[in-house]
């Protein structure tokens, strides 16, 4: 068949040599996959059983990183999402419908906490926020209907470590899953299924990528039967993962073991140096006595990130700590962390039920790759704002 050149743009002969083994995971970008017949023509979601159908429900990029998190944290099966908030929607559609019932710790990331008060509260889900620190009398908040136990260890910004064990043994005995937020041990640092956890999310936006450039989340199963019915969800819901981000955090998860372990020693210098302070009245670090859950840490994790925070006390207000932040030359002002840049958020958490009365004294910080001695020297210049 002889083809105009518009036709080659589009059905090429050209050839190239075959067998070209790289080191690295290629990019399988795609939404169409070619199927061999007519006959053949399927949209099975479940690329593992039926082979490739279709992009939406990854291409061979997105289920190497897949399969590489679903090993790592010891799962039956990952799925990945565009985004951490994606993987806990995901999760929250799939396995939850009207009438069911669900606790959520109130150190919750606190756009988990409005998915819950401002979307499912429509759909008929109802919500109760409980004492992250609350243990196995957590039996006393389940209802007939309550299907779904969140946690999230540490939680967010207030860094209460959770007993999972006591949670998972209380939520099992009434017949509840216990779904774990794991984004900041990085999945490798709580054997969130050796708990008894059934489902964990990661925002792999943070340490899995590691370098503050991509959106991307995890969603890992103990059972087959929650994998069918998250990757069900996934399917009509349409939330794909991008492999150009997969790809990068294919390349994260090689330098994530050197990344955290300098991580995690600059952060326990800094947080040592803060804690000598006189300004500073707690220092909320899930490898210090003062953080709630101290002792959890010690008997259920094998390490700490480098997310903490920092609580002052009484004296300075709202706007001397945010002058405090604003004099910080090499900590940055912003969302998200787990990156190389060292990043500090102050926050207002006396408005949030349920969470500690630190008010506008709560610092977060995230400690990135800068060497420790200049972090510390960054923060006692910008101490002295605190009482300008
Ligand atoms: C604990 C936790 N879970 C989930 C998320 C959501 O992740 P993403 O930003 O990838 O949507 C975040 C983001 O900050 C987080 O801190």
């Amino acid at each position: 068949m002889t083809k105009s050149w518009k036709t080659k743009l589009i059905h090429s002969d050209a050839k190239i040599p075959a067998g070209y083994r790289s080191l690295a995971t290629p990019t399988y970008r795609g939404s169409t996959t070619v199927f061999p017949s007519a006959a053949a023509v399927g949209d099975a979601w479940d690329q593992w059983r039926v082979g490739y159908t279709y992009g939406l429900y990854g291409t061979p990029t997105v289920l190497e990183l897949a399969a590489r998190i679903c090993e790592l944290e010891s799962g039956t099966r990952t799925i990945l999402t565009p985004g951490g908030q994606a993987a806990i929607s995901l999760i929250n559609f799939a396995l939850l419908q009207a009438g069911d019932h669900m606790l959520v710790p109130a150190s919750v990331y606190h756009p988990n906490r409005k998915l819950a008060t401002r979307l499912l509260s429509r759909f008929g889900v109802t919500t109760d926020f409980y004492d992250p620190c609350i243990g196995g009398d957590i039996s006393s908040l389940i209802q007939e209907n309550t299907r779904l136990v969140w946690c999230e260890s540490p939680g967010s910004i207030t860094m209460e470590v959770q007993d999972l064990p006591a949670i998972v043994a209380a939520a099992h005995a009434r017949n509840c899953r216990v779904v774990l937020d794991n984004t900041w041990s990085a999945g490798v640092l709580l054997d969130a299924f050796a708990h008894g956890v059934d489902v964990t999310m990661q925002a792999l936006t943070k340490y899995i990528g590691g370098h503050s450039d991509l959106l991307l989340g995890s969603v890992t199963v103990r059972e087959d039967a929650l994998y069918q019915r998250l990757g069900a969800a996934q399917q009509v819901i349409g939330c794909a993962a991008s492999p150009d981000d997969c790809s990068l955090a294919l390349r994260g998860l090689q330098s994530l073991a050197v990344r955290l372990s300098a991580i995690e020693s600059s952060a326990i210098s800094v947080a040592k140096w803060l804690s000598s302070r006189p300004e500073v009245e707690l220092v909320l670090h899930p490898a210090f006595e003062s953080c709630p859950g101290h002792d959890l840490w010690k008997r259920d994790f094998t390490g700490s990130s480098g997310v903490f925070s920092i609580v002052f006390k009484a004296g300075p207000t709202q706007q001397q700590v945010f002058a405090f932040v604003d004099a910080l030359k090499l900590f940055k002002v912003g969302y998200s962390w787990g990156g190389v840049v060292s990043l500090a958020v102050a926050y207002d958490i006396g408005r949030i039920p349920g969470r500690p009365s630190y008010d506008h004294r709560i610092v977060r910080l995230n400690i990135g790759l800068e060497a420790s001695t200049d972090l510390v020297a960054d923060l006692e210049q910008a101490l002295p704002k605190l009482w300008a």
